[in-house]
């Protein structure tokens, strides 16, 4: 089996499993609390990855930001984003920690102050991006979402830790539900969408004026 890095994976999510607003726009569920123990997550990783389509909607730094965690460490950015349709003035290209831009082969884009790897053909391998950024010397990687990403990570079992940080608020019915397990066009058989992603609960903290769950696959042994 290939090497690949310690993979933890951080979301929040409301109480009834929504990431973002139905429009995509960015949810304030984390409270301030989870905020500092996610920044501190982040320091204590050599990488943080997202795919593109965070990058479109929320445009973070991930950076470790001063106000949350002191830090002078700020790890790899890796985006994943299969066409190379991440924005050129995003925030994740201000040269101010490294940033990786994991493409499919055929991608020919080129981004500011950014190495591109091309992994997979169509979309990305995220298990062969995995092995480059292993082969590269990163050994840990916080996986920051979004929901498609994430449910390819937990389908793949690409992750050892998944931790999931559920705010006090109900988002209700709308008309695109933005809950970990969207594929997102994935193309595995679609009735794998309906075999359950087994987990183990490790561990149960309360943050804030909110809960955070700590799960590993259940088949991990190690
Ligand atoms: N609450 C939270 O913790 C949290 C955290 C982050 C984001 N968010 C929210 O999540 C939303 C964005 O999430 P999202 O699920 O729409 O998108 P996403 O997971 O950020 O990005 C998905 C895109 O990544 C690309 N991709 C490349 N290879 C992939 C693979 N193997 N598996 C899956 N995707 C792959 C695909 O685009 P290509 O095919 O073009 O490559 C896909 O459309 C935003 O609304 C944001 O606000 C919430």
């Amino acid at each position: 089996m290939m090497e690949r890095p310690r993979v933890m994976v951080n979301c929040a999510l409301t109480v009834d499993g929504r990431l973002a607003n139905p429009d995509f726009s960015p949810l304030e569920i984390s409270c301030i609390e989870d905020k500092k123990y996610v920044h501190m997550l982040r320091a204590s990783h050599d990488a943080i990855m997202v795919g593109v389509d965070t990058v479109i909607h929320d445009d973070p730094s991930l950076l470790v930001k001063k106000e949350y965690f002191k830090s002078d460490k700020n790890p790899i950015r890796v985006i994943i984003d299969s066409k190379g349709r991440s924005p050129k003035n995003a925030r994740v290209f201000d040269g101010m920690a490294q940033t990786i831009v994991i493409t499919a082969e055929e991608c020919k884009e080129e981004f500011p102050n950014a190495t591109v790897i091309r992994a997979g053909r169509g979309r990305v391998d995220l298990a062969k991006a995995l092995q480059f950024l292993k082969k590269e010397g990163i050994s840990s990687v916080l996986v920051e979402g979004g929901g498609k990403i994430i449910y390819s990570i937990l389908r793949a079992q690409l992750f050892d830790r998944f931790r999931v940080y559920i705010g006090p608020m109900v988002l209700g019915a709308g008309p695109t539900i933005r809950a970990v397990g969207d594929s997102g066009g994935e193309s595995s058989a679609s009735t794998d969408k309906y075999i359950p992603i087994r987990l183990r609960l490790c561990d149960v903290q309360r943050i804030g004026n909110g809960v955070a769950l700590v799960f590993e696959p259940e088949n991990n042994n190690g």
